[in-house]
């Protein structure tokens, strides 16, 4: 159910200073390991059709490999052209090396 804490993933699942596409209960969410925390963001770009998480993450913020928009992966907001919209953030919180995230 949204609103419940969901155990998703080890954290070690996750490349280091990358970025992986999960679905989670029919959403679909890019993962981004970045400085041992893990963040959490809807996986569709908000642009076009393209997913995040074939894209490349850098200095907190992820480029869409579609037409180099991008996104900072804490806030969702959008940093550059051609992006008009931010993107959906969701919680994340560590369990040891357990990742929970909370869909709603
Ligand atoms: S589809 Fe992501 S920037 Fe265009």
């Amino acid at each position: 159910m949204s609103g419940n804490w969901i155990n998703i993933i080890n954290i070690e699942d996750i490349p280091e200073d990358d970025v992986i596409g999960v679905n989670i209960d029919g959403h679909h969410i890019a993962l981004y390991r970045a400085e041992n925390e893990v963040f959490a963001t809807d996986n569709v770009c908000t642009h076009g059709h393209a997913l995040l998480s074939d894209g490349f993450l850098e200095d907190g913020e992820i480029e869409c490999p579609l037409h180099q928009g991008r996104f900072c992966i804490k806030s969702g907001k959008a940093m550059s052209e051609p992006l008009t919209e931010d993107i959906k953030t969701y919680p994340t919180r560590m369990e040891g090396e357990q990742v929970f995230l909370k869909l709603s």
